[in-house]
């Protein structure tokens, strides 16, 4: 394998050259004998300001390829006492010792398949960033968090979360999941859900720390607290969407429902699904904090963007609204959203779509705000 060094935040590291595997002028990173995503920089970045929030002891970075996250980790925030970096492929373990080496990085360097190193260890900070569905590795990742851990996850099989692919949304989240207007946040949601599912058999809770949706993945920090009570409490959170395709209407709550209660049509449901906070503010709020010290970031002004937003956001837990969906179904035109934003007042952008909007206001006063712009 030809290898070339490329820098990455304070890392510098070999990854395998990518003329070398390029077919027909194209490259995907999991043609590389190993992975590494430069697509995947900004999910690092704003790894790297959430692991500074949580300045964990020890870390498990359990497949971590290049192990570009891991070496991100100690070398972007206070080192923590133990590192452990995992992959099952052989030539990946030679890349992350190299890399491990280069950057004066003190990690245990382990060639195991990731549920069963997982099951048999524990840390302060389980980092889990699979190909596709993190599902296979949720019962491991969370049995080796600590009381009061965190737990990482990233997943790129946005067609089942989204409701495009719904029996494999059925096989891998065990969730029903038909297409809906607001689909990023449905997908977000049906993952916490299943990951709320998983921690209660081992009678853990998660509380999101941060939640979000970029380009082509989800990525999602949670905390974990051990206790029966609190799973049941975490529970308590899950429940169901719907939305009717004739009126737009859309519902969230515990009970399932299946006709429509304003037009009486059939509605569309997705669920069960996390209806719970998808962020702890004040957490959002130390992560500004932490990138303020890393002008260092060629992310830096959209991390800075993009953590705002959520902020903004996040004072809104109610899924958003489609602007071009819901002007649709009034076969209206779409006003302006800054316009839209201004009629409800209490009201947000969303990271999730351009095309939506996070509101305290219902659907019957987001209604009234389309209608009314379209009669100016
Ligand atoms: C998406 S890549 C990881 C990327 C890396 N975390 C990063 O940020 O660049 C997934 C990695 O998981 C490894 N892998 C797949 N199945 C595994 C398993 N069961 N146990 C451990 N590693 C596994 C693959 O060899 C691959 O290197």
């Amino acid at each position: 394998m030809r290898l070339v060094e490329i820098s990455e935040g304070k890392a510098k590291i070999l990854v395998p050259d990518q003329r070398e595997y390029e077919r027909e002028g194209k490259f995907d990173p999991a043609w590389a004998p190993v992975f590494y995503n430069t697509r995947m920089v900004f999910n690092r970045d704003i790894s790297v300001l959430a692991v500074s929030v949580i300045s964990p002891k020890n870390i498990v970075d359990a497949l971590s390829a290049t192990g570009i996250r891991g070496i991100r980790y100690y070398l972007e925030t206070t080192p923590p006492q133990t590192l452990v970096l995992n992959d099952l492929d052989k030539g990946a373990i030679e890349l992350i010792k190299a890399n491990s080496e280069r950057n004066g990085v003190n990690a245990l360097v382990t060639n195991r398949d990731a549920n069963s190193l997982l099951f048999e260890t524990s840390a302060d900070y389980v980092d889990v960033d699979p190909f596709g569905t993190p599902s296979p590795f949720i019962l491991s990742s969370i049995k080796a968090t600590r009381n009061n851990g965190h737990v990482a996850y990233t997943a790129t099989d946005l067609s089942p979360l989204e409701g495009k692919a719904k029996m494999s949304c059925k096989r891998k989240y065990d969730a029903e999941n038909s297409k809906l207007s607001f689909s990023k946040e449905v997908g977000v949601r049906v993952l916490i859900g299943k990951i709320a599912r998983e921690a209660a058999i081992l009678e853990k809770a998660v509380i999101p720390e941060i939640a979000f949706y970029k380009d082509y993945y989800y990525r999602v920090i949670l905390k974990v607290k051990r206790g029966a009570k609190r799973a049941d409490e975490c529970l308590n959170n899950l429940g169901f969407y719907s939305e009717c395709n004739n009126c737009g209407f859309s519902y969230e709550g515990k009970e399932r429902i299946d006709r429509c209660p304003k037009c009486g049509s059939p509605m569309k449901t997705a669920g069960p699904l996390w209806l719970g906070n998808l962020y702890n503010m004040d957490f959002l709020t130390r992560m500004k904090e932490e990138l303020k010290t890393r002008s260092y970031l060629q992310n830096f002004s959209k991390l800075d963007y993009f953590i705002s937003l959520l902020i903004k956001e996040g004072k809104y837990n109610q899924h958003y609204f489609n602007l071009e969906f819901l002007s649709s179904k009034l076969r209206l035109n779409i006003p302006p959203k800054r316009k839209i934003l201004e009629c409800l007042g209490d009201a947000s952008e969303t990271h999730f779509d351009p095309k939506g909007i996070k509101t305290s206001k219902n659907f019957q006063e987001t209604l009234s705000c389309i209608k009314g712009l379209n009669d100016r």
